[in-house]
């Protein structure tokens, strides 16, 4: 039997490499073996994007970076959260049933709070109640489809974890009604090195966005931080973020012939342009199939609203299921 994994990304921000390599990847991995349903988690988007265009742009944004890369629409689940109404019904449902102590321990919540403490502000400040009850529509998401498998990333466990609390809180009282899914988390990529060597993210501003056009990748990865060994110097790959990068895009050959031109001494500006090549080599044809998207988007609305159609299909019986439990006229 093939297990439903499940995962969501929310339309925030440019996706990068450290997105793809610790998040994307191993999921669309998975989706070759198992039934994926991925979506663009727009209303999670919403605790934070609150402008109609940039909302708009970043949604499809996250569309056509599943495509490019391989989401194959026919082969999954593939639609917009916000088209799945029965996610929001539940949702609530869940709430209903969530203590919200359990919400204020939540990591992203509270490490607001704390940001507000030692600034001297109010502790909720600039805290709207979607992003308070974000674990429980995250929950939602995950429950609705019976999933089994969620690839996270490491600050996504917790959220995985409430999930499988909420469901078997729900159980307890009501009998067997969720599955109870467990995350799955990409441990050695979790920590690709941004541009200055701390991890890849986008609040370190060191990130290489993935479909950046090839003059501009050039660009960044020239800025990667080296030392200052000269071109024919021994240097350790292991302590390099030229290297790190590298092994992600290369073939088992090429990375052990580069370890080697590394022990032996290579200019980093020639150990760049290898970067640069093998990166190329990889993104150029998703960064072709991104472009075409991004200027077929009706094609995009066909695909998510085909998409929503299979999702509402599938989760109808358990919302139904769980209505009728809990004693709501169905
Ligand atoms: N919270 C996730 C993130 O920020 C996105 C997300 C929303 C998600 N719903 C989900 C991930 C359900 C997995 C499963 O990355």
């Amino acid at each position: 039997m093939k297990k439903t994994v499940l995962t969501g990304i929310k339309p925030t921000g440019r996706i990068h490499l450290g997105n793809y390599i610790g998040a994307i990847k191993p999921a669309l991995e998975l989706a070759q073996i198992e039934n994926p349903v991925y979506f663009v988690a727009d209303y999670h988007g919403l605790t934070k994007v609150q402008d109609a265009e940039q909302m708009k742009e970043l949604s499809y944004g996250i569309a056509a970076t599943w495509l490019a890369l391989g989401l194959d629409p026919s082969k999954s689940i593939f639609y917009r959260q916000s088209d799945v109404p029965e996610i929001f019904e539940l949702s609530w449902i869940l709430a209903c049933f969530s203590s919200k102590g359990l919400m204020n321990r939540a990591h992203a919540y509270k490490a607001i709070v704390d940001q507000n403490r030692e600034a001297g502000r109010e502790q909720d400040d600039g805290v709207n109640m979607g992003l308070f009850t974000y674990p429980i529509l995250m929950a939602s998401d995950i429950l609705l489809f019976q999933s089994d498998l969620v690839p996270v990333g490491k600050d996504q466990i917790q959220h995985v974890e409430i999930a499988r609390d909420l469901a078997e809180t729900f159980n307890r009282q009501f009998g067997e009604t969720f599955k109870l899914p467990e995350y799955v988390v990409e441990e050695e990529s979790a920590v690709l090195p941004g541009l200055d060597g701390r991890k890849m993210s986008k609040s370190y501003n060191n990130t290489i966005p993935i479909f950046e056009e090839p003059d501009k990748l050039r660009k960044l990865i020239n800025r990667i931080k080296t030392d200052s060994t000269e071109p024919d110097e021994a240097k350790d790959p292991d302590e390099s973020i030229v290297f790190a990068l590298y092994r992600e895009f290369a073939s088992e050959d090429e990375i052990n012939a580069m370890r080697e031109r590394y022990e032996t001494g290579i200019g980093w500006g020639e150990a760049k342009r290898e970067l640069f090549d093998v990166m190329n080599d990889v993104l150029e044809e998703p960064r072709r199939k991104y472009k075409y998207y991004i200027e077929n988007l009706d094609e995009i609305d066909r695909i998510l609203a085909e998409g929503a159609g299979k999702a509402r299909a599938k989760v109808r019986p358990l919302l139904t299921d769980v209505k009728r439990k809990i004693g709501i006229y169905v």
